[in-house]
């Protein structure tokens, strides 16, 4: 199964992929968590992407596809992926269908996440993460049991560099003059469900479960 999860920033696309990549045994690709460890590693790519994070924005277009390309060619997705992060914009939209059509495959679902504002604003702002595992973690929502320490791996927990007030609200404009484009995009493609994403995370995994398992039969078509 190909899934998309789409939505604004906080609305809890990371949380869920990780939780369905597990539920469904499927490859879980972050481009946002892919661009960070090119920036931990200084390579190239992350010297490039780290201004454009860091104020953000988003990463040029050619950049990001290139490297979305080459990620799904790796050997753990034939089985499908859940997108978190990509597309961004209806560039980025049809550079993906391009990319799978000489796979024959398609994206069988796209989840958007719909969370009110006050509710990002709280998400963002109290989001940590381990810096070994990438564990999402909220000081209030899903506190560590070791207050600064993953319960996952012992790593250290810290706060993104595009957590803080001025970003947030940066990455929010962002979302709506290029990303909220997509959600009429495959509205088209009769491909998205809309989910209440204001609802607690257990809950969201279960709305997001049944409907692919409704799908599943169609998908394997
Ligand atoms: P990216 O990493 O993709 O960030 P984002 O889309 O802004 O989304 P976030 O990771 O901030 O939020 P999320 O929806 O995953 O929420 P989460 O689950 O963490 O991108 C970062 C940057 O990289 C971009 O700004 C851009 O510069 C660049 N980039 C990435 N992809 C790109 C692309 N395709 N093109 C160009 N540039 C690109 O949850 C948030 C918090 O809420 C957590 O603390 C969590 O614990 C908590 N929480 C989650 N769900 C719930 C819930 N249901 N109830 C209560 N708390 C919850």
């Amino acid at each position: 199964m190909r899934i998309i999860l789409l939505g604004p920033p906080g609305s809890g696309k990371g949380t869920q992929a990780k939780a369905l990549s597990k539920a469904l045994n499927i490859t879980h690709i972050s481009t946002g968590d892919i661009l960070r460890e090119e920036v931990k590693n200084n390579t190239p790519l992350g010297l490039q992407a780290k201004k454009y994070i860091d104020s953000g924005l988003l990463v040029p277009d050619d950049l990001v596809i290139r490297m979305l390309g080459a990620r799904l060619n790796g050997p753990d997705i034939k089985e499908g992926f859940i997108l978190d992060g990509f597309p961004r914009n209806i560039m980025q939209a049809e550079a993906l269908d391009e990319i799978l059509k000489p796979k024959k495959v398609e994206i069988d679902n796209v989840f958007y996440l719909d969370a009110s504002e006050p509710v990002i604003i709280q998400r963002l702002s109290g989001r940590r993460i381990c810096s070994n595992c990438g564990a999402i973690f909220h000081i209030k929502n899903m506190p560590p049991k070791v207050e600064g320490t993953c319960d996952k791996c012992n790593g250290n927990i810290y706060q993104r560099s595009d957590d803080y007030p001025e970003t947030i609200k940066n990455r929010l404009k962002v979302y709506l003059k290029e990303t909220a484009a997509l959600i009429d995009y495959y509205k088209k493609q009769k491909r998205l469900h809309n989910i209440n994403a204001d609802k607690d995370a257990q809950h969201l995994v279960g709305d997001i479960l049944k409907i692919t398992a409704s799908k599943h039969d169609h998908s394997q078509v």
